[in-house]
């Protein structure tokens, strides 16, 4: 066990699209002398709002990658799950449809000749909003990248038919029209501090998920998980070509360092062009900045 270390993480990620889901993270038999920066935060507790709720058993061990048969409770095999949640946020996401990782059934990874690694995954994803869930195959290639580059997005691959064809054109349309010519919108946090989300405010919610996901899609490697913590602010700008536009200022999780990441997003919608992201940046750590509720 010298060179080796053993981290048991009990990770509560959500499964219900609920808004009050605690997150707990705990880890023991932890050598902190060895590798004290690969270790988590020991007990922390953090609110993580819209995932699912489950337990994963988790085991990392240093430079070790998962290889072949993944255990589907495990870091890896989530972890390539949540980029195929991403993929189909960016692709079929929308004020109505936000999807989610309900389970991982059955998965394997390979190294692919200088490439990179590639996951093969039997899961089920949801639909948060209409609840429809569906077990999708899937396969998430994450790339190699040269070592001073920023690392390619993932390739992914999901047939996912039935939740591709959820209809919420009516609800959509209602939304567009709404607010095509309204832009008196102004909020801060979603959800508010106490875990709550006007239902009027819930479409808005739903849509910096998905604007999120094209940040966490290319941000993902085999070594992070993100998932959306809060919407930090949400402005209206005026509608542009039939695009209702937003700026938002969104709180990323990524659970494997426990780190809240914030960025700020310029991005349209409408219904037939769906979401389309303007400008991303990302905003430097600030210890002013305000945190997620309940996340001290
Ligand atoms: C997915 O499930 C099918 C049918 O049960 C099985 O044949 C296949 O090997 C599974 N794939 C993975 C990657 O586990
Ligand atoms: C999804 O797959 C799992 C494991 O293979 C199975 O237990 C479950 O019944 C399937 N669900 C649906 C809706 O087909
Ligand atoms: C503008 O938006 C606000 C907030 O949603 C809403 O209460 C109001 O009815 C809207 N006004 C019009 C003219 O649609
Ligand atoms: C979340 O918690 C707040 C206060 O603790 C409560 O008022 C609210 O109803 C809860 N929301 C849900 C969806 O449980
Ligand atoms: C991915 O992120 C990089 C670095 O932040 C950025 O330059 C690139 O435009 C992003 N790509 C997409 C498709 O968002
Ligand atoms: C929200 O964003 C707008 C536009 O970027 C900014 O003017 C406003 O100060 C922000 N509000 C809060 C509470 O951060």
């Amino acid at each position: 066990m010298a060179l080796r270390i053993v981290v048991f993480l009990a990770v509560l990620i959500g499964v219900t699209w609920g808004l009050n889901v605690t997150v707990r993270l705990e880890s023991d038999s932890v050598d902190m002398s060895a590798h004290p920066n690969s270790v988590p935060e020991i007990a922390e507790e953090t609110e993580v709002f819209g995932q699912q709720k489950e337990l994963i058993a988790e085991e990392v061990e240093e430079d070790v990658m998962a290889t072949g048969e993944l255990n589907p409770n495990h870091y890896p095999a989530q972890r390539a799950a949540t980029v195929v949640q991403h993929y189909l946020n960016t692709y079929y996401g929308s004020p109505y449809k936000v999807f989610g990782v309900k389970g991982v059934h059955s998965g394997n990874a390979e190294d692919v000749a200088d490439s990179g690694r590639k996951y093969q995954l039997n899961i089920s994803l949801q639909d948060f909003i209409s609840k429809s869930t569906e077990n999708c195959s899937a396969e998430v290639l994450f790339l190699r990248g040269e070592k001073q580059q920023q690392p390619s997005p993932p390739q992914v691959q999901a047939s996912c038919y039935e939740l591709s064809a959820i209809n919420t054109k009516v609800q959509e349309e209602a939304f567009y029209q709404k607010y095509k010519t309204n832009q008196s919108l102004m909020s801060a946090h979603l959800p508010d501090s106490y875990g709550h989300i006007e239902p009027g405010m819930e479409p808005f919610w739903h849509l910096g998920t998905v604007a999120s996901s094209f940040i966490m899609l290319n941000q993902s490697t085999e070594d992070t998980l993100y998932n959306m913590a809060q919407v930090a602010n949400v402005t209206q700008l005026e509608t542009e070509n039939n695009q209702l536009k937003f700026d938002y200022h969104v709180l990323l999780h990524e659970m494997v360092s426990q780190a809240i990441i914030h960025w700020k997003l310029l991005f349209s919608w409408s219904p037939s062009e769906g979401v389309k992201v303007l400008q991303q940046e990302q905003l430097p750590h600030c210890h002013d900045c305000e945190k997620p509720p309940n996340s001290n």
